[in-house]
């Protein structure tokens, strides 16, 4: 078991996290629960933010919000100077409930309403990251209503896709994302968008993927996308002054996971970055990145009760948990790994194999499949690692599970930052027509 972050196991032979026996959160708050440690979180914010700065003094980390946004973790995004990328009403409106300066915040998206337009322009989000020509338009027409000019960034697909371990360069870009570059369509967008009178380009964006082991696929892009800039200038007459390179820095799910550290991919955009203006002839731009997997995921662990453990000799042991997809559903949709141990018996070896079930009605509602933990019994806790980004996020109501409680954890203090929805939660936004209630139709009503 890898105790990273504030990890460790107490007298008792509890794990704790953040100064907190887990054994403890689970009878305070129940199970499931989404367990967030403040400092890695903020530890995992400054690392990033350190490292760009120390790399390139004019540059700036946007915490990508979708991997895990509640009010509480807007505030700590704020504390620790961080932008903020939303890319829907919902986290926009979530970052201002929360008090979160509009002026950091980047909004996203491929298919944003005319609702969310409006909502960010008079907001003054910091920029819009216009993602197609139909934004373009729609972008116009509301800051000429709302009187106002939108400072934006285009959204690039520079042709490269990176996979956790490898990536591509194609010259054919397959993706719902943004203005193709190799096809013109991008150089239209930057001719379009520079002669708006509405809008004020500021810059340029893409992104090339998530869990990304490696650091060359961002020197790629940054020099894909810089070179473009070059394109712009000598093109268009335009030069453009920030380049944001998106997220996508991969963590260590399990033991086999060797992602470089943080600082690492400061350092080789740093470098990509500067080499490439050097050719170009272009002044530096300032730099944006998107981090959003590597600063929540690793903080987070979640906890479960077990419950019915079934052993089919010679197959495989089921051990069912009292949560699954619907808090997780990252190992049914892309085959994701974890980590686990018992909560109550962290000081014991493992020494039984068995794979994590959910409880939902359907087969493919598994956790872990394959994990050695100490002696499992119904009743232990069962604690899951490294489940900060895209859980919560991604969660849902299958089989009308509530969503659980998630607390955030330092130095001994639990507080709770997300409530346990309740059963009464689940029906609150259930209406029943009158006609399904006894009450005369309308049909009914005329012949009276
Ligand atoms: N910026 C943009 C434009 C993105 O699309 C993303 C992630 C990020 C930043 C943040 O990427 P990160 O640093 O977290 O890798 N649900 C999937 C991940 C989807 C990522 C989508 N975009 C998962 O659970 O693995």
């Amino acid at each position: 078991m890898v105790l990273d972050g504030t990890k460790t196991i107490n007298s008792e032979g509890h794990l704790e996290i953040g100064g907190c026996d887990t054994v403890k959160l689970a009878e305070q708050f129940g199970t499931p629960l989404y367990v967030f440690d403040e400092a890695v979180i903020r530890r995992n914010a400054r690392a990033l933010r350190e490292s760009f700065a120390a790399h390139l003094p004019r540059s700036e980390v946007i915490y990508a919000g979708k991997s895990f946004l509640t009010t509480a973790m807007c505030k700590i995004v704020e504390q620790e100077g961080l932008g903020l990328d939303v890319v829907s009403g919902g986290e926009l409106y979530t970052a201002l409930k929360a008090g979160f300066p509009p002026e950091r915040v980047y909004f996203h998206g491929n298919n944003k309403s005319e609702d969310e337009i409006r909502l960010a322009l008079k907001a003054g989000v910091g920029r819009l990251v216009v993602d197609n020509f139909l934004e373009l338009e729609m972008l116009r027409e509301a800051a000429r209503s709302l009187k106002t000019r939108a400072r934006v960034l285009l959204r690039i697909t520079p042709g490269i896709e990176a996979h956790t371990h490898d990536y591509v360069r194609t010259g054919q870009i397959d993706s719902k994302f943004g203005f193709t570059l190799s096809n013109g369509q991008a150089l239209a967008a930057v001719r379009q968008a520079a002669a708006a009178p509405e809008l004020h380009l500021m810059g340029l964006h893409c992104h090339i993927g998530s869990q990304i082991f490696e650091v060359e696929p961002f020197a790629v892009a940054a020099r894909v996308m810089i070179g473009f800039m070059g394109e712009v200038k000598e093109e268009a007459g335009k030069i453009l002054r920030e380049l944001d390179l998106g997220g996508g820095f991969g963590i260590t799910y399990t033991h086999g996971d060797r992602p470089p550290e943080l600082s690492r991919y400061a350092a080789a955009i740093a470098r990509a970055v500067t080499e490439a203006c050097q050719e170009t002839g272009l002044p530096v731009p300032k730099i944006m990145v998107e981090p959003g997997r590597s600063i929540t995921g690793p903080a987070g662990t979640t906890l479960y009760t077990i419950g019915s453990i079934k052993e089919i000799p010679g197959v495989r042991t089921y051990l069912a948990v009292d949560g699954g997809m619907g808090d997780n559903p990252r190992t049914a949709l892309y085959g994701a790994k974890y980590e686990a141990v018992v909560a109550n018996k962290a000081d014991l070896e493992p020494d039984r194999v068995v794979s994590v079930a959910g409880k939902c009605c359907e087969s493919g509602d598994m956790l872990i499949w394959d994990v050695c933990l100490a002696d499992p019994r119904p009743g232990d806790i069962l604690a899951v690692f490294c489940t900060g980004a895209y859980n919560y996020s991604m969660a849902s109501n299958y089989n009308r599970l509530p969503r659980p409680a998630a607390v955030l954890v330092n130095e001994g203090e639990a507080d709770l930052i997300l409530e346990r929805e309740s059963y009464e939660d689940l029906v609150s936004h259930d209406r029943i027509p009158g006609r399904l209630q006894g009450e005369e139709s309308k049909a009914e009503r005329a012949v009276l």
